[in-house]
């Protein structure tokens, strides 16, 4: 199958075409999602907290970023890989954003992410003048995690839901070249992806968005989270902690290794 690049999403977005994307932060998870036909790979930042254990996005750094951007890289072909710019990388100013938009495309990205609506509209314009693709993300932004209070739905009443339109109107007509919605009123989120030319990646915003992305560990249960918006395709972590215990118990009672795993 053919190299996925900016202009099949847009193709599909016109197709009527629904595409899938799935975080990713190591090779061996990458190559799957590539064999499973996953469109984009998004390095996202929410590694930090899936990966690292921390309990925000805002303690993921730019370091993390490059590393985790470099094994899923290396590790795939077809897949597009978009990486998330870290908390406080492209908020101090434009030539900043591009400094570090440019070391995520040489650490193997091929498009970066970054949170925020109109007020970022300069900084997306300044890194698509330099030749970085840039994919938006509204609604709720993990990275202002502090500020909205908490893991909430975004755009619930009127005055809210036409502010997120004109945040994603201004990415679009910044060069943005996707938006993810976040946590989003389907309603809204499909009034968003109609008015769009550019297609929306939704995460808890309906049915209606070109896209759908989750983070890996939820979709496939090993996380163990159970937001509304996720459903989990596989149980994981009860498969994972099934093959860990039957290890133990193998070594403790010298069932494993026997011979056969052994050498002369
Ligand atoms: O970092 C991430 O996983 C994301 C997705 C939830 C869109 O930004
Ligand atoms: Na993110």
């Amino acid at each position: 199958p053919a190299k996925v690049r900016l202009r099949h999403l847009q193709e599909a977005k016109e197709a009527g075409r629904t595409f899938s994307m799935l975080t990713s932060y190591d090779a061996l998870s990458a190559q799957v999602f590539e064999e499973a036909g996953i469109d984009v790979l998004l390095v996202g930042d929410s590694a930090g907290t899936t990966v690292l254990g921390y309990d925000s996005t805002v303690h993921t750094t730019h370091q993390d970023m490059l590393t985790f951007t470099g094994a899923v890289s290396r590790a795939v072909r077809r897949p597009l890989v978009v990486a998330d710019l870290a908390f406080g990388t492209y908020q101090v100013d434009a030539a900043e954003a591009v400094r570090h938009g440019v070391e995520l495309l040489r650490a193997g990205a091929e498009a970066v992410k970054l949170e925020g609506g109109a007020a970022r509209a300069d900084t997306v314009r300044a890194l698509v003048d330099a030749g970085i693709p840039v994919m938006g993300h509204l609604g709720f932004t993990p990275q202002s995690v502090n500020a909205l209070s908490g893991h909430r739905v975004q755009g619930r009443d009127h005055a809210a839901a036409d502010s997120l339109a004109e945040d994603a109107r201004a990415l679009q007509d910044a060069g943005a070249f996707a938006i993810v919605l976040e946590l989003v009123p389907s309603e809204v989120a499909g009034r968003i992806t109609e008015f769009l030319e550019i297609p929306t990646i939704g995460i808890g915003a309906g049915p209606d968005c070109d896209g759908q992305v989750l983070v890996w560990q939820d979709m496939a249960g090993l996380s163990g989270f159970e937001g509304r918006f996720v459903r989990r395709f596989a149980d994981l972590r009860g498969e994972l902690l099934r093959a860990a215990s039957d290890y133990r118990t193998a070594v403790e009672s010298r069932e494993y290794p026997t011979a056969e795993h052994s050498f002369e």
